[in-house]
């Protein structure tokens, strides 16, 4: 079934999918070609990234790399500075790209975007709630769970951090990406209605979205909702999240003032997620989620990950780590008018002092 891509020429389902998948994907394999960032690795060690453009070059006191000596080469070639140092040429993974790229706010750290992602099952074609964008750096790790048969709904309140966040996604994915809305404001508290109305595409119209054409989504079958041909589905079967959201991502200072708004949100089953700095965050988040009556049990954790040397006989654990970053919190979302069943442990003498600890 041919469909009419954004900028006019009438391609197949296949030719259209493949485009699609190849422009979100683009810096991710092949060649470096002009435009794709290069992360060189010297003999230290330490990390640049690059964005390759044709005629320019990469000054160090080690040298300088001309841009156009690493266009066409393959990943993993080593390019000599005129000044003989070495560097290893990669594209920067993203959990490399996160802790590269420009900030505002302070980002989620790779170990714990991975405990997020798959902690809060955020799964392809998943309709995700996020606050605050920040830096955008779980904004990436979220698109790329999601896909592009997915959705990320991101709210920052800060117009310069929702700046950098949008420059560092889309500089990250070659483009805009076709899952994202950025909403540059503070995260609704009547979320729902509120959402909804910001969310619907124009018109209704599919093939308004962003980045083309829902009846194009590799695999996502958006188009292919029954009843109707490509590019025929309503919003509300073409988002699942217009339902109501799989997945809500809070890393906010204050996520428990928004938990009665994440509940409203969420489908039955869906996963509420919270990450928090400090002891009196994550207390405060817990028993908000307790309190709402809408959640089954809050867990809570932390993630330390210890680096090892190996070299030969001296095999140890790094001397350095990273002591904190953050703890997390998921809780899931009841059925509507369901309480979660009683907890069959007390809480411990003196644990909570008669109504709310907060
Ligand atoms: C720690 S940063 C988020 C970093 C982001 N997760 C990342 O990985 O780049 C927290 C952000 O939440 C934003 N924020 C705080 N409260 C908010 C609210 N009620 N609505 C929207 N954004 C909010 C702040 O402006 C800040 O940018």
């Amino acid at each position: 079934m041919p469909s009419l891509a954004p900028d006019g020429p009438c391609l197949t389902r296949h030719q259209s999918v493949t485009a699609r998948v190849a422009r979100v994907t683009r810096q991710r394999r092949g060649p470096f070609a002009a435009g794709d960032q290069a992360q060189l690795t010297d003999p230290k060690g330490r990390r640049h990234l690059v964005v390759l453009q044709p005629g320019r070059s990469f000054h160090t006191h080690r040298g300088v790399i001309a841009h156009d000596d690493l266009i066409g080469l393959p990943e993993g070639s080593v390019v000599t500075s005129s000044g003989g140092t070495q560097y290893l040429a990669l594209r920067p993974l993203l959990a490399d790209y996160t802790l590269s790229m420009g900030r505002g706010a302070a980002v989620v750290y790779p170990k714990d975007a991975a405990q997020i992602v798959a902690m809060a099952d955020i799964f392809p074609g998943a309709a995700v709630l996020e606050a605050g964008a920040g830096s955008g750096a779980l904004s990436c790790w979220l698109l790329r769970a999601v896909g592009e048969a997915g959705v990320v709904v991101s709210f920052e309140r800060r117009a310069d951090f929702a700046d950098i966040a949008r420059q560092n996604v889309t500089r990250f994915f070659g483009g805009p990406h076709p899952a994202w809305r950025l909403h540059v404001r503070d995260l609704p508290t009547d979320l729902p209605a509120d959402l909804l109305g910001d969310w619907d595409v124009p018109g209704g119209q599919l093939g308004d979205v962003p980045g083309g054409q829902l009846g194009d989504v590799p695999g996502g079958q958006l188009g292919d909702v029954p009843g109707g041909p490509p590019g025929s589905a309503t919003p509300q079967e073409a988002y699942p999240g217009k339902e109501g959201f799989d997945r809500v991502v809070l890393d906010m200072l204050a996520p428990w003032e928004h938990v009665a708004s994440a509940a409203d949100a969420l489908i039955p089953g869906g996963v509420a997620c919270c990450y928090v700095a400090t002891v009196t965050q994550l207390s405060r988040t817990v028993e908000a989620l307790r309190g709402h009556g809408g959640f089954a049990e809050p867990s809570a954790w932390e993630s330390l990950v210890r680096g090892w040397h190996v070299d030969g006989l001296a095999v140890r654990p790094e001397h350095r780590m990273v002591g904190h970053t953050g703890f997390l919190v998921t809780a899931r979302r009841m059925a509507a008018g369901v309480s979660p069943p009683l907890l069959r442990r007390r809480p411990a003498k003196g644990a909570i002092d008669g109504g709310d600890p907060w």
